[in-house]
């Protein structure tokens, strides 16, 4: 029969047009559900926070004379910038080393370089978009807190090229429909700021020669740091 024969094509048009609709839907969920997926991903991701030494350098005051063994009294500055329009950055717990960095050497790893001296640093609690400073202003005994060679180099006048190690705690802080909302418990980071030069003075007069010194996320250079 003719309606036999017609029906036929019209019922498997409609099953190829309900499949088609089937697809262009799920391919529609799948989409969403990457697009939610990808801004909740954005929303949490941890923003990187920058940190640089100012001018490059940490600052000794002069020791009046090697006997009786002086204080080492060292202060550098620390600019810390969260680039987040979204989350605040609190950086806390923080222990900096300075590591003394053979200039023949470049190959050696920052985290293998002997330890000049090793003090704890004040929180840095960075806003969004907000650039925070914090200096550190320590006092320590020679031969003890420094080993002699050191003080021996910054009396006689001479610079110490250096890496900074800096390890702390990084929390993400986000606000969401005005209730805080943590995204991490703290995560363990480690910066290395180099090259700085420990010397003894306040450093170059020359504002626009003092250069900061930029920090490297250990995570970003793995091989550099070794
Ligand atoms: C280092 O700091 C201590 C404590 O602030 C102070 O008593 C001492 O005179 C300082 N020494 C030098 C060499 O600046």
């Amino acid at each position: 029969m003719d309606d036999g024969s017609k029906l036929q094509p019209t019922a498997t048009r409609f099953r190829w047009l309900n499949l088609a609709r089937c697809t262009v839907a799920s391919v529609v969920t799948v989409l969403a559900v990457v697009v939610i997926a990808r801004a909740v991903v954005v929303l949490l991701r941890p923003e990187k926070l920058r940190l640089s030494v100012a001018g490059g350098r940490v600052s000794v005051s002069r020791m009046p004379a090697m006997k009786p063994l002086p204080r080492v009294n060292m202060s550098f500055v620390l600019r810390a910038f969260n680039p987040s329009g979204r989350a605040s950055i609190e950086y806390t717990g923080i222990t900096v080393a300075l590591r003394a960095i053979d200039d023949g050497d470049a190959a050696s790893p920052a985290a293998a370089a002997p330890i000049i001296a090793q003090f704890p640093f004040p929180d840095v609690p960075v806003a969004q978009q907000v650039a925070h400073e914090a200096a550190a202003r320590v006092s320590l005994a020679a031969a003890e807190d420094v080993p002699l060679r050191y003080v021996k180099a910054l009396f006689d006048g001479r610079g110490i090229s250096a890496a900074i190690q800096v390890d702390g705690f990084l929390t993400t802080r986000m606000e969401i429909d005005g209730r805080i909302s943590r995204s991490n418990g703290g995560v363990a980071t480690t910066f290395y700021c180099l090259p700085v030069t420990i010397a003894v003075g306040d450093g170059d007069d020359d504002e626009s020669r003092t250069r900061n010194t930029w920090c490297l996320d250990k995570s970003d250079v793995p091989a550099f740091v070794g």
